[in-house]
C-alpha cells in the first residue's frame, strides 16, 4: 500500500477498537513470568553453555599479550574466544565501532574475551584467571577541556541575521546549560543465545530492530544474511540502547562455533555503561533576543557534544528549529571526538537533553520580560515552520496542549515570585515546559493468515520492547477484519517474518500498525476474489462479511495468506509532521534539607489518534519517570584520567521510579494528523521526555529562586544557595 496523499475519512474514524483502551494481550505472560526473554530461551536448543565476557580495564592503548592458559585449565571450561584470534569484524548498522578483535583497545570494557564453561560461576571464575597485558596509549577523555575547539559538526541553519537582530533586541537572554552522560539503564541486559546448525546461525536476542541485527550479523560473521535467523520476540526495554547489534550477539555467535554447542551470554550489568552505547553529554548556550513585548527576534542555540571518530554528537538543537517563532535564527551541533565509548542514540535522542537548555531558557525569558511562561509560549506560537517556512505543519496544537494543561493543572494558582510558596519546612514551586517530538513513519512490512476455523495470524519483525506493539497491531488487525481482538495472534520479532520499521524514534506504533492495517487490506481482497465480491465495497464486521445483498462468513473463504508494506509517499516533504505536548510539574523542595520531592507531573500531548490510550499512557508515564531522572538524579561520571564511567552499574547510577513522585497524569488531545499514516496517529513515547525535565527544572527555580543550569540538579549544586532559615 503506498500512502502518498493525505489520509480521507477510513474504517478507523469509526473504529470500535482502535483508540480505545485495551490492556495488553502480552500482560498475562509478562505478570506470570512466562514471556521469554533472550537469556531465558531454554528450551530453543539442547546444551546451552555459558559465556563470560571480559572486559578491557584500559580505555586506550593495545593489548601485547594475553595469558589463557589457566583460565582453559580451569573447571568446565569449553573454549576461549580471544581478540587476539580475530580481526576487528565489521561495523554493524549504525554503529561507529567494531564490536570485537584485534589488539587495539579504544575503550574501556570493550570486550577482549569470551570465557566459555559448562555453568555462568564456572566461567565467571575462569574469566577472573584470563591474564591480558596492556600497554596503555593517551586517550582524550575531558569533553569539557576539548569543547572550545570543538569544530563544526554540519552547516549550521540560519535565517536572517541573528547577530544584528540579538544586539538590537531589547530583551537579552545568554545563558549556557550542560547536561551530563546517560546511560539507558534498562532492566534486561543485552543478551543472547547462539545455536549453529552446519552453515545456519540462529540467535534469539533481545533487540529492536530485527532486520539490521540480521544484516549486521551477517557483515560480521562474513555469512550470508539468509543463514542468520534472529528471534528477539520479548524485549525487557531498549530506549535506543538495542537498535544496534552488541557484544553478546557477536560473542555468543561466535563462541558457540568455537565450541561446538549453543552459547549464551549476556552482558554483565557492570560492563553495560562503558561496553554499550551512552547519551552523550552536552554543553548547550541559548541566545534569545526579545522585544519588550516578549516577542523574539533572534534565537540561537549552538550545542556541544563529542563521539568517537565517526560519530555524531548528542544534537540537542532539534527542537529549537522548530518550537517558537523568530525571524533571526542560528542552530549550530559541534562534535568533538572523544575516547569514551560510543554516544548513540538513547530515548528521543537529542530532543530529550534540548528540551533541558530551550524550555529553561524561555522561562527565564518570561521572568525577564514579565509574561506568565505559557503566554510567552502562546506569542511565540509559528504559522509555519519556523526555521523551514516552504513547510506547512501538518497538524500541531501547542497552544492548546498548553492551555488544557493550564487548566487542569490549576496553573492560575502559581505564584510568579520565586521562593514565595511555603508549606511548612517545604518550599513549593510549578513549572511548565513546551514539548516537541517529530513524527515519523517509516516502511514497513506484514504478512496475515486467515486459518480455517475464521483465526488471523499476524506476522511481522517488529519488537514490542514493553511498548504495546502486539496489542496495537492485533487491534488494527481485528478492526480491519471485522473479528473481535481474541480472534487475532500476533507473532513478532522474527527475521523470518516481513521486514518491518522496527521500534526506534517513536515510528514503531504507527508505521508497524500500518502495515498490518495494509495487509489485512490485501487479506480482504484476497478473501473477495476468492469467493466472488469486490472487497473494497464489502463491509467487513462481526466475523461476517457483507458484500452487497450477499453476506459470508470468514470462514467460508478457507485458509488464505496475504502480505503488504505501507511505504511512504514524498509528498510528506511539504511538511513538517511532529508531536506537540505541554509538560507541568508541581515541585516540592526541603528548605532544611534541600530535598526535592516531584508532587504532580502532567503532560498533555497532541500526537494525532491514540491507538491504544491504555498502553500509550504507560509510556508517556514511563518517559516522564526517565526525566525525573534527566533532571534531578542521572549522571555517568566519567573518570577523566582513564576514560570510563565510574558508576557503571545500577548501585551507582541513580534512576527514580514511578514511585518517587506523587502523581502523574497524562491527556491525549483527540487530534488527528492526515499527512502521517492511514491510521492519523503519531508516536508518543518520546514525547513523554521531551520537556518534563524542564518542567521540573522551572519549578525547582518557582520553588526557591535558585537556578540551576548544570544538570542533574542535585542537593550540592544549589544547598549553599537556599534561603537562610531562623
Ligand atoms: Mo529510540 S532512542 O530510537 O530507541
Amino acid at each position: 500500500m503506498k500512502f502518498d496523499a493525505p489520509a480521507t475519512r477510513n474504517l478507523f474514524d469509526d473504529a470500535k477498537i482502535v483508540g480505545k483502551s485495551t490492556p495488553r494481550i502480552d500482560g498475562p505472560l509478562k505478570v506470570s513470568g512466562t514471556a521469554p526473554y533472550a537469556y531465558e530461551r531454554h528450551d530453543v536448543a539442547n546444551d546451552q553453555a555459558y559465556g563470560w565476557v571480559v572486559g578491557a580495564a584500559i580505555a586506550k592503548g593495545r593489548i601485547a599479550a594475553m595469558d589463557l592458559a589457566d583460565a582453559l585449565a580451569a573447571p568446565g571450561v569449553l573454549g576461549i574466544v580471544s581478540t587476539l584470534d580475530v580481526e576487528p569484524v565489521a561495523k554493524g548498522i549504525g554503529a561507529n565501532v567494531s564490536l570485537f578483535g584485534g589488539d587495539r583497545i579504544d575503550r574501556y570494557h570493550q570486550p577482549i574475551a569470551c570465557v566459555v564453561a559448562e555453568t555462568l560461576e564456572q566461567a565467571r571464575a575462569a574469566a577472573a584467571l584470563v591474564r591480558p597485558r596492556y600497554e596503555g596509549g593517551k586517550g582524550a577523555f575531558d569533553f569539557e577541556a576539548a569543547y572550545k575547539d570543538t569544530p563544526q559538526a554540519e552547516e549550521p541553519d540560519t535565517l536572517g541575521d541573528f547577530a544584528s537582530a540579538f544586539a538590537a533586541a531589547p530583551v537579552r537572554i545568554d545563558r549556557t546549560y550542560t547536561t551530563p552522560a546517560e546511560t539507558h539503564a534498562m532492566m534486561e541486559p543485552h543478551a543472547s543465545i547462539a545455536a549453529w546448525d552446519g552453515d545456519k546461525l540462529t540467535l534469539w536476542t533481545s533487540n529492536q530492530m530485527v532486520a539490521w541485527t540480521q544484516e549486521s550479523m551477517a557483515d560480521i560473521l562474513n555469512i550470508d544474511k539468509a543463514d542468520v535467523r534472529i528471534d528477539s520476540p520479548y524485549v525487557g526495554g531498549g530506549f535506543g540502547g538495542k537498535l544496534f547489534v552488541s557484544a553478546d550477539c557477536v560473542l555468543a555467535a561466535m563462541a558457540a562455533r568455537t565450541v561446538g554447542r549453543p552459547v549464551k551470554v549476556a552482558l554483565q550489568r557492570p560492563l553495560v555503561a562503558n561496553l554499550t552505547t551512552h547519551r552523550q553529554a552536552t554543553i548547550q548556550r541559548l541566545r534569545i533576543g526579545a522585544g519588550n513585548d516578549g516577542r523574539i527576534t533572534a534565537i540561537a542555540h549552538e550545542n556541544w557534544s563529542y563521539n568517537v571518530p565517526g560519530g555524531d554528537g548528542e544534537t540537542a538543537t532539534m527542537q529549537t528549529k522548530v518550537l517558537y517563532a523568530g525571524a533571526n535564527r542560528l542552530i549550530a551541533e559541534y562534535c568533538a571526538e572523544l575516547d569514551l565509548p560510543e554516544g548513540n542514540a538513547m530515548r528521543a535522542p537529542g530532543e530529550a537533553p534540548g528540551h533541558l537548555a530551550l524550555e529553561v531558557a524561555m522561562d527565564e525569558l518570561a521572568e525577564a520580560v514579565g509574561i506568565d511562561p505559557i503566554e510567552l509560549r502562546v506569542l511565540n506560537e509559528p504559522e509555519r515552520h519556523p526555521t523551514s517556512p516552504e513547510k506547512a505543519f501538518s497538524d500541531r496544537n501547542l497552544v492548546r496542549c498548553l492551555r488544557e494543561g493550564a487548566e487542569r493543572f490549576g496553573w492560575a494558582a502559581r505564584n510568579p515570585v520565586p521562593g514565595a510558596r511555603r508549606e511548612g519546612q517545604w518550599l513549593i514551586g510549578m513549572g511548565v515546559a513546551a514539548g516537541y517530538r517529530n513524527g515519523p513513519a517509516m516502511k514497513s512490512a506484514t504478512r496475515i493468515r486467515l486459518e480455517g476455523d475464521g483465526r488471523i495470524v499476524v506476522e511481522t519483525d517488529m519488537t514490542d520492547i514493553g511498548t504495546g506493539s502486539y496489542t496495537i497491531i492485533a487491534q488494527v488487525a481485528a478492526e480491519t477484519m471485522g473479528v473481535p481482538i481474541e480472534s487475532v495472534t500476533v507473532r513478532l520479532g522474527d527475521s523470518d517474518f516481513p521486514v518491518s520499521c522496527g521500534s526506534g524514534g517513536q515510528f514503531g506504533a504507527t508505521s508497524s500498525a500500518s502495515s498490518a492495517y495494509a495487509a489485512c487490506v490485501a487479506l480482504r481482497r484476497a478473501i473477495g476474489k476468492k469467493l466472488g465480491f469486490d472487497a473494497d465495497d464489502a463491509t467487513f464486521a462481526d466475523g461476517t462479511i457483507r458484500a452487497g445483498n450477499r453476506q459470508f462468513s470468514l470462514t467460508d473463504a478457507g485458509e488464505l495468506s496475504a502480505e503488504d508494506e505501507i511505504d511512504f509517499g514524498k509528498f510528506k516533504q511539504d511538511y513538517a509532521v511532529g508531536t506537540y505536548a505541554g509538560h507541568f510539574c508541581e515541585l516540592a523542595v526541603n528548605i532544611y534539607t534541600g530535598e526535592t520531592r516531584v508532587r504532580r507531573m502532567l503532560a498533555v500531548c497532541d500526537a494525532g489518534r491514540i491507538l491504544n490510550p491504555l498502553s500509550a499512557r504507560s509510556q508517556v508515564i514511563g518517559a516522564m519517570v526517565m526525566s525525573v531522572g534527566m533532571a534531578l538524579m542521572e549522571e555517568l561520571v566519567v573518570d577523566k584520567r582513564f576514560g570510563f564511567f565510574v558508576n557503571h552499574d545500577l548501585a551507582g547510577y541513580e534512576v527514580p521510579v514511578h514511585a518517587d513522585i506523587g502523581t502523574q497524569e497524562v491527556v491525549f488531545l483527540d487530534t488527528l494528523d492526515d499527512v502521517v499514516s492511514p491510521l492519523k496517529a503519531k508516536g508518543v513515547g518520546e514525547l513523554g521526555i521531551c520537556g518534563p525535565g524542564a518542567a521540573i527544572a522551572n519549578a525547582f527555580y518557582n520553588a526557591t529562586g535558585i537556578r540551576v543550569r548544570d544538570y542533574p540538579i542535585t542537593l550540592d549544586k544549589y544547598l549553599a544557595q537556599l534561603p537562610a532559615v531562623a
